[in-house]
């Protein structure tokens, strides 16, 4: 499919055919393709639970409110903010980034490059992501007042900022997701209307994580499962040329 074939077939699907069924695979897949999104300093801080086992279905439903979506859906994927993974995620990239220099950058540039890189990953990403009941948060907002009188600077950085920053990158891995099983044939359906605290429990999910969005997977019957035309605003409401 064209990718603009895609985007319209692509519909929330809140009723799912109970007669065809989606290999575990190929969701893993489309997953697999959702870590392609570009994300905030490459930091990753996402995972996807994929709940395959029909065991789920009652007590996930149960806490997305009742939805059909949920309900008739064969599998789910929950796309969970791992900030809690900051450290880890930095040591990771900063590894990466010491090797991809040194078998791509000119052997003069080689330590220059690694030093900028070592205060990015081993120090700005770990004081950026932290959090300490919004207090380090403060701190950081009063640091880039200050820098900001001298220079531009990124302002979003207190706690509640950095936290949209982390749930702004997971939900364009739930897009690149939901385009690539929509490639497969295959129907979804993303989700915010559920009890988070319920499924944090029913999933143990650690402190630090957030939910970002349940989405459920299956196959379209017809046309039952879409309800209605496709609504949008007119293009020229949301549309400025300057
Ligand atoms: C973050 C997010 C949360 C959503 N939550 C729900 C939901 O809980 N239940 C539901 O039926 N649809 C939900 N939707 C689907 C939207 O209602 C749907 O995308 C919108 O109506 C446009 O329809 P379309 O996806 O078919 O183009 C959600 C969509 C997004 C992006």
């Amino acid at each position: 499919m064209h990718l603009q074939n895609l985007l319209e077939h692509r519909r929330s699907v809140r009723l799912f055919s109970g007669k065809k069924s989606i290999p575990p695979n190929d969701i893993e897949d489309c997953l697999r393709q959702a870590t392609l999104a570009p994300t905030s300093s490459n930091m990753q801080l996402w995972q996807f639970i994929h709940l395959v086992d029909p065991k789920w279905s009652a007590d996930l439903t149960k806490a997305c409110l009742g939805q059909t979506a949920a309900s008739t859906a064969q599998q789910w994927v929950v796309f969970v903010t791992r900030q809690d993974l900051f450290r880890s995620r930095a040591k990771f990239l900063l590894n990466f980034e010491k090797g991809n220099i040194k078998r791509n950058s000119p052997k003069d540039r080689q330590v220059k490059r690694i030093a900028v890189r070592e205060v990015y990953y081993g120090k700005l990403m770990p004081l950026l992501y932290a959090r300490f009941f919004r207090l380090l948060g403060i701190v950081r907002k009063l640091v880039v007042f200050v820098m900001g009188l001298f220079r531009p600077v990124v302002r979003e950085v207190s706690e509640t900022q950095m936290r949209t920053v982390v749930h702004k990158s997971c939900a364009l891995a739930a897009q690149t997701f939901m385009l690539a099983m929509a490639e497969k044939g295959y129907d979804t359906c993303p989700m915010e209307g559920f009890d988070s605290k319920s499924v944090k429990k029913l999933l143990k999910l650690p402190r630090g994580t957030d939910i970002n969005m349940i989405i459920s997977c299956g196959i379209r019957d017809g046309n039952k499962g879409i309800w209605g035309e496709r609504c949008r605003v007119p293009f020229e409401e949301v549309y400025e040329r300057r």
